[in-house]
């Protein structure tokens, strides 16, 4: 009888092994447009492991890096039909379609990172009020890198004047188009998997993102000039698709907040490490950092005197004063 016994027990313990984990009861797919070395991935693996803890693993988190589901653009169209479940992508590139989230890109209205985390914590309530409705996406926590640096392969820009004739590239939105054309360029708007490609071919002369992604995307084989012109900081919601919350239960809904907001703390301390690593690396790699140009006054006045004129672009004038305010409390 022993040797029938040992032969169930070893069939019984083949059957578990090969039975695969209980499974999800709702899977997510979590797009982003930035490589596996970027803040933003590391932020996402956060975010997918507070989802699945805190769902007790009835949601399982997907990551696609790196443009893998489409644009960032095109995958906020996808997560209004519900056809892919979430995307951390920039605010820049979400704007087109969720206008309110525009506030955030008013060119100069931050001096520091801290000012940026607060209004985006504090902005989250009165967005989830607009976006369902204009965009079919709520905001479950907001990630940020830093500001965004002028890069290019031509001259150090120390001034206005340094920065004319230059092809530079801009995310597609008015905000980046209007404040490049008032310092007098005729800026580049393109989807950002055509930048490195675009840089290396020569069709562009620099573009703008953070230093982060100037490490992650290797900017420094094909660009030589850094300057900071601080007028945008890189601020990043990580959306929802609304018929995906709307479709969970109450409980699973409170797991994807609650992860959504600690995964953004966490997304914004490694970046404020890995921003300063970056600098020192990007000297070593043999990149010239200008600081901020010389007449950065210029510069601001120029880009704020748009402010009034954006309003139609990012949620009409009501919203605009309501979000400054809120923004303004926040920052005081
Ligand atoms: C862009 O420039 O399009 C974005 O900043 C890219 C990104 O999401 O990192």
């Amino acid at each position: 009888l022993k040797p029938f016994i040992r032969t169930l027990a070893t069939a019984a313990l083949a059957i578990c092994v090969a039975l695969p984990a209980a499974a999800a009861d709702y899977t997510m797919r979590l797009s982003h447009g930035d490589n596996e070395n970027n803040p933003t991935h590391k932020g996402a693996l956060r975010f997918q492991e507070l989802v699945e803890k805190y769902s007790d693993g009835r949601i399982e988190v997907q990551i696609f890096p790196s443009n893998q589901l489409g644009s960032e653009q095109e995958v906020a169209q996808a997560l209004r039909m519900g056809s892919i479940e979430s995307e951390i992508l920039y605010t820049g590139n979400l704007v087109p379609l969720a206008p309110s989230v525009g506030v955030m890109m008013l060119p100069y209205a931050f001096t520091s990172n801290e000012e940026a985390h607060a209004a985006m914590d504090a902005l989250k309530g009165p967005l989830n009020e607009r976006l369902p409705k204009e965009a079919g996406v709520r905001v479950l926590g907001y990630f940020e890198k830093g500001f965004r640096v002028l890069t290019n392969d031509r001259r150090e820009v120390k001034t206005l004047d340094d920065l004319q004739g230059l092809k530079i590239r801009v995310s597609k939105n008015n905000i980046a188009i209007d404040t490049f054309k008032s310092w007098g360029l005729d800026p580049i708007p393109m989807a950002w998997a055509e930048v490195f490609p675009a840089l290396q071919q020569g069709v562009i002369d620099g573009q703008e993102n953070p230093y982060t992604t100037a490490i992650s995307s290797k900017f420094y084989e094909v660009q030589k000039y850094i300057t900071e012109i601080h007028y945008l900081i890189w601020s990043g919601p990580i959306i929802v698709s609304e018929r995906f919350y709307q479709g969970l239960p109450e409980d699973l809904q409170q797991a994807l907040d609650r992860a959504g907001e600690e995964a953004a703390q966490y997304e914004r301390q490694v970046s404020a490490e890995e921003t300063e690593a970056a600098k020192k690396k990007l000297v070593e790699l043999g990149m010239t950092l200008t600081g901020a140009p010389e007449d950065e006054a210029k510069w601001q006045e120029a880009a704020k005197a748009l402010w009034p004129g954006f309003a139609d672009d990012i949620g009409g004038a009501a919203w605009v004063e309501e979000a400054t305010g809120i923004m303004n409390d926040a920052i005081a």
